[in-house]
């Protein structure tokens, strides 16, 4: 019998507080994610349970309890704590899938302080726009990524610390630098956690728009009463399951379903921080027993292309459900999954800025291949008409996907962009920014993005970010940059470039450009191919139409170009 039971008897009557019940939360209480996962479930008598099992490169391993995670969290909350860091600075978690990557998110939480996780892969541009923004007060990082934040460190006067968890004492350290070993430190017994409440900020994680920079969805503790039933409800999991989330804590699916759904519910996890490669993805299923799996559609793409000989190879006879996010999942997807895993894998919908799953495919309830399923019970899903913003009734109609505001993981706000959060609001409706239709059972089938916002492998990358960093190339006059399709990630930067005069249209220097946005920003954000043209095409008040290019990309019908300056 699955967690959610019947869909349709959950929708019933469906109320937060039973999911506040389950936390023996009451409205007004104090609430800490990080107290949540580590010392309420060590005293429900789970203290020598299993909490991580965690897996790095080159065979390193290691195993915590729920009381090891509790200490660690303290630990790193204490040693926080004592540098000066208060309730609500913001501290930044910049590391590969270390343990200190989880047990720091835990310890910044337990203090109060606002924990900031950015995806290790960012160069020096990415990471600085996005602490500068918060006005990040601490970075936790390793010896292989702190060169960056050498690199930016005078542009940022709110960083006071620089924090490296594997200092080896080699080299000095330099200004601002401090080291911290969770091996050496003495383990505090006990922390007084921070009195935070229901509307205390606990997490900000930065997601690209089209325009401007990038935006800090600011998360609260309340979050943790739909973190936790979403994960019990969606993912289905149960006291003896193994779970994988395989992704990284840099992106909101690390934190909400990576650390805070399974751990609060007192779940074993695992985590395995190495390159992609199927062979290593099923013996770690195989080797750890794996029962439930969260994952995304480019990776299962990619065991698509590996085959089906390299299934064989494993005994995968542990899972018990899939499910997957980020991007669209292909219908092909699900059946294949169904045939080699013997279990379909259950599309789920959800953003940044929702915080939770917001749209399922249930355990139990009817997979329809290609389609992201049925809102959460107690989520109000709708397709707006683009025009009039109202409610489409019909079934298959084409809209806007749209919520209705005020459950209980909702962003509170962009950080330092209240202007930009309140334009995601019309007729008191949540505007996802995507497309979908709605079919006569119910079930939602996304369409597409209703921006210029590219979605690479599971990734948002702002083709304004692209752009402007391509503009502090040297040899780049103007650019545009779209998507192109890709087998594997759906879809791919591309960028069309104006060279200055001297600059010779070549391989070499195309492939000079893609390290630069490779090394500032990110391998995401990298260009997978660089068109040189000798003008771009723009409205008539200057603006580059990315329309018209991303429609010659995907072979689309270009529609109206009556702006265009050139026709
Ligand atoms: C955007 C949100 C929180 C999930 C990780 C990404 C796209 C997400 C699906 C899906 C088609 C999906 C949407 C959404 N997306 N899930 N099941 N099918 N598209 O979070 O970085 O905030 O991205 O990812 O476009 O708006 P994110």
């Amino acid at each position: 019998m699955s967690n959610i039971g019947s869909y349709e008897e959950r929708i019933e009557g469906f109320d937060w507080s039973l999911s506040e019940k389950e936390l023996e939360y009451t409205p007004g209480d104090r609430i800490n994610i990080g107290w949540y996962c580590t010392d309420r479930i060590c005293r429900m008598g789970k203290a020598d349970k299993t909490a991580l099992i965690w897996e790095g490169l080159g065979g390193a391993s290691r195993t915590y309890t729920f009381n090891d995670i509790r200490l660690a969290a303290n630990t790193i909350g204490r040693f926080l704590r004592d540098l000066g860091i208060a309730d609500q600075d913001r501290v930044c978690l910049f590391m590969d899938k270390i343990p200190e990557l989880y047990l720091g998110f835990l310890g910044i939480l337990k203090i109060g302080a606002i924990a900031q996780p950015l995806f290790s892969a960012f160069g020096d541009e990415s990471l600085l726009v996005r602490l500068e923004n918060a006005e990040t007060s601490a970075i936790i990082t390793q010896r292989k990524h702190v060169s960056k934040v050498r690199k930016i460190r005078d542009r940022l006067p709110h960083l006071k610390h620089i924090i490296i968890v594997d200092y080896d004492g080699r080299k000095p350290l330099q200004e601002r630098e401090q080291a911290f070993s969770l091996d050496d430190a003495d383990p505090v017994e006990e922390l007084e956690v921070f009195p935070t409440e229901a509307e205390s900020p606990s997490v900000l994680h930065y997601t690209s728009g089209t325009t401007g920079m990038p935006k800090g969805v600011k998360h609260v503790h309340y979050s943790l009463i739909a973190q936790y039933l979403t994960a019990k409800w969606v993912l289905d999991l149960q006291d003896d399951d193994i779970y994988w989330c395989t992704a990284d804590p840099g992106w909101v699916t690390g934190t909400s379903y990576g650390i805070i759904g399974p751990w609060s519910l007192g779940i074993t996890q695992c985590v395995l921080d190495c390159g992609f490669s199927a062979a290593a993805w099923y013996r770690f299923i195989e080797k750890h027993r794996v029962t439930v799996w969260y994952s995304a559609p480019t990776a299962i793409r990619s065991l698509m292309r590996a085959g089906e000989e390299v299934v064989k190879d494993h005994d995968l006879s542990g899972l018990r459900h899939l499910a997957s996010v980020g991007e669209p999942l292909n219908s092909e997807a699900v059946i294949w999954s169904g045939k080699v895993f013997g279990k379909p894998f259950h599309d789920t919908y959800w953003q940044t800025e929702t915080g939770v799953i917001m749209i399922a495919n249930y355990p139990g309830m009817k997979v329809k291949p290609g389609s992201m399923g049925k809102p959460f019970p107690g989520i109000t899903g709708v397709i707006l008409d683009p025009v009039s913003h109202e409610p489409i009734a019909e079934a298959g109609k084409i809209g806007l996907i749209a919520f209705k505001p005020g459950w209980p993981s909702m962003m509170r706000t962009y950080w330092n962009n209240e202007a930009t959060y309140q334009a995601k609001f019309v007729n008191n409706w949540y505007l996802s920014g995507d497309r979908a239709s709605i079919d006569n059972e119910g079930y939602f089938w996304f369409v597409g993005r209703d921006d210029d916002v590219i979605n690479t492998g599971g990734h948002l990358v702002s083709p304004f970010e692209v752009e402007s960093a391509l503009l502090e190339h040297e040899a780049v006059a103007e650019s545009a940059v779209v998507s192109k399709p890709d087998e594997v990630n759906m879809e791919v930067v591309k960028a069309f470039v104006m060279l200055n005069p001297g600059f010779e249209p070549d391989a070499e220097l195309e492939l000079k450009i893609m390290n630069f946005i490779r090394k500032k920003l990110s391998p995401l954000a990298m260009p997978q191919e660089i068109e040189y043209v000798e003008s771009l095409p723009k409205t008539r008040s200057g603006k580059i139409m990315r329309r018209l290019l991303h429609a010659q990309e995907w072979g689309e019908e270009i529609g109206d170009t009556s702006t265009l300056e050139d026709e």
